[in-house]
C-alpha cells in the first residue's frame, strides 16, 4: 500500500515528492483553494478548534485520525485506494480490457468534463452551507457539519489532481474554473441545478446530506467502476469519507423526527399551529422538505433517456454502482420506462437498458433512500403517532428528464396545471414554512444541549461524550 506522506505540503499517497512539475502546479493551486475557503468557506468559525477527523491512510481499518484543528489548518491531501494488480474494465464493449493509466485520447473530453462535473459539486456545497454554523442545534452539529465541509473541500483536491496530473493545460484551467464558479452565482452558477439551491437552515441541511450527498455516493460508485483506473481509486476513497455525510442526514432528520413525536405526545395532538408552538417542527413540514430535496437530488442522475450515458457505459467511463453485483456487464437488454403519453397519462416504453442507464442508478438510487425513511417511520410509530413519511413519486416535482414540468402529484398521478399550482403549497415548503423552520434557527453552544426541536444523538463522536465540547466556541 502506498504509504501517506505527511511530510509534503500537500499531504498525498501518489508519491507527488518525484513528481516536481505536478507538486508545483499543485503548490501553485493551493493558495487559491485557501483564499476560496476563507472567503466562502464557513463563516465565523475559522480561528476555532474543531474535533475533526483527518484522512492518513487508505486502509479500510483506522484510515483516519480525530485531532482538535482550526480548519484552515486542515490537511486537504491527495488520497487514492490502493492500486489493484491486473485490474480490468468491468463493463461495456472494453470488458475485460486492462484498465487505463493514462487518459485514452477519445475519452479524454469525456473523461474531463465528468470529473469537472463531480468536482463542481465538492465546493459548491460548502457554499450553499457556509452560514449554517452561526445556527447550530448543538456543539456536536457544528462540528458534523465542519467535519462534512472540510471533506468537501478535501474531494475537491482529489478532482482537482486528476485535472492536473492527467490533462495538462485544459486540467489545470479547469482546476482554477472550480473556485471561480460560485453556488447560487447569477452570472457564474455551480454546473447542477440542486447545488444552486441555497441550505438556509439546518432542515435543508439534513435533507441535503441524507439525499444529496447520497445522490454523491451513488455518482462516486458508479465513477469508481471507471476504466480510467486512477478515477476509479480516487472515487472509491471519497466513498469512505462520504458515508459520514449521509450518516450525518440520516441521523439528524431522525433526531428531528423523534423530538417533534416527543412534543406530539407531551402536548397531545397532532394539531400543526400546536406543535409548532411548542417549538418542534410537525410532520408534515418535514415531508414537504423531504419532497423537495428527494425530487431536485434525482433529477441528478440527469435524463431519464440519454445516449451520453449509454456511451459512458459502452465505453467504460463510468460503470453502475456495484457493477460486480448485476449478472452480466454489457448491459445489452431493454429497461422498461413509464413516459407521460400526450394526453393526460402514461405510457410504457422500452427502451434499450445503455440508453435507460441514468434511470437504472436512479432507481438504486431510490431504492437506498427507502431505508433511512423506514427508520424515521419507526421512530414515530414507536411514539404512538400516526403518520407515514413517504418518499414521493419520482415523476413529481421534476426539471429533468421525460417528466420535466408535467405536473403530477406526490403519488405520481397526473394532474391539470392548476391542480398542480393549488396543490404545491401542501406539497413543498411554502415561505411560511420557510419562515417558521428559520425561526427556529437559533445557535445553542452549550456543551451537551440541543435546540429545542432535535432530540439529542445516540452516542458522540469517536467514542467521547454527547456532552464534549467538540467545538471551542468561546
Ligand atoms: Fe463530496
Ligand atoms: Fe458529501
Amino acid at each position: 500500500m502506498a504509504a501517506i506522506d505527511y511530510e509534503q505540503r500537500i499531504p498525498n499517497n501518489v508519491d507527488l515528492a518525484n513528481n516536481k512539475t505536478l507538486q508545483r502546479a499543485l503548490e501553485h493551486w493551493q493558495p487559491h483553494f485557501l483564499q476560496w475557503w476563507h472567503e466562502l468557506g464557513p463563516a465565523f468559525f475559522q480561528n476555532k478548534d474543531i474535533y475533526l477527523r483527518t484522512a492518513t491512510s487508505v486502509d479500510k481499518e483506522g484510515w483516519a485520525t480525530f485531532g482538535m484543528v482550526k480548519m484552515p489548518e486542515y490537511r486537504w491531501g491527495i488520497f487514492l485506494a490502493d492500486q489493484k494488480p491486473d485490474r480490468t474494465i468491468g463493463f461495456g464493449d472494453n470488458m475485460g480490457q486492462p484498465v487505463w493509466q493514462v487518459v485514452p485520447g477519445e475519452h479524454r473530453s469525456t473523461l474531463r468534463r465528468l470529473i469537472v462535473t463531480q468536482g463542481d459539486t465538492e465546493p459548491a456545497s460548502v457554499e450553499q452551507q457556509r452560514a449554517l454554523g452561526s445556527t447550530a442545534p448543538s456543539l456536536y452539529d457544528l462540528r458534523n457539519l465542519f467535519q462534512v465541509n472540510v471533506e468537501e473541500g478535501r474531494h475537491l483536491w482529489a478532482m482537482v489532481y486528476l485535472l492536473h496530473a492527467y490533462f495538462g493545460r485544459d486540467g489545470r484551467e479547469e482546476a482554477e474554473a472550480l473556485l471561480e464558479r460560485h453556488s447560487g452565482d447569477p452570472d457564474k452558477p455551480r454546473i447542477l441545478m440542486t447545488f444552486n439551491e441555497p441550505i438556509r437552515d439546518w432542515l435543508s441541511f439534513f435533507m441535503f446530506t441524507y439525499f444529496t450527498d447520497r445522490d454523491g455516493k451513488f455518482q462516486l460508485k458508479a465513477l469508481g467502476e471507471s476504466g480510467f483506473d486512477p478515477l476509479a481509486r480516487t472515487c472509491q476513497f471519497m466513498l469512505t469519507e462520504e458515508s459520514h455525510h449521509m450518516f450525518t442526514g440520516d441521523t439528524g432528520i431522525g433526531r428531528i423526527v423523534r423530538r417533534t413525536v416527543e412534543v406530539m405526545n407531551d402536548v397531545r395532538t397532532d394539531d400543526v399551529e400546536r406543535v409548532r408552538a411548542a417549538g418542534a417542527i410537525d410532520l408534515p413540514t418535514i415531508q414537504k422538505y423531504m419532497n423537495f430535496w428527494f425530487s431536485s437530488s434525482i433529477d441528478l442522475f440527469g435524463a431519464d433517456i440519454s445516449s451520453n450515458a449509454a456511451s459512458y457505459f459502452a465505453a467504460g467511463l463510468k460503470g453502475r454502482p456495484d457493477e460486480s453485483l448485476y449478472p452480466e456487464h454489457r448491459a445489452e437488454g431493454e429497461y422498461a420506462l413509464e413516459l407521460p403519453d400526450g394526453h393526460a397519462g402514461m405510457r410504457s416504453e422500452s427502451v434499450s437498458m445503455r440508453n435507460a442507464m441514468n434511470e437504472v442508478i436512479r432507481s438504486a438510487y431510490i431504492r437506498d433512500c427507502e431505508n433511512g425513511v423506514k427508520r424515521w417511520n419507526k421512530i414515530i410509530e414507536k411514539g404512538g403517532v400516526k403518520f407515514d413519511l413517504r418518499l414521493p413519486s419520482s415523476r413529481f416535482h421534476r426539471t429533468v428528464g421525460s417528466w420535466a414540468n408535467v405536473p403530477t402529484d406526490p403519488e405520481g398521478n397526473r394532474i391539470s396545471a392548476e391542480a398542480y399550482a393549488a396543490g404545491l403549497p401542501n406539497w413543498i415548503p411554502t415561505p411560511e414554512d420557510q419562515a417558521f423552520v428559520a425561526s427556529l434557527m437559533k445557535p445553542v453552544y452549550e456543551p451537551g444541549k440541543m435546540a429545542s426541536w432535535i432530540a439529542p444523538p445516540d452516542r458522540g463522536i469517536n467514542n467521547l461524550p454527547i456532552e464534549y465540547q467538540y467545538v471551542r466556541v468561546a
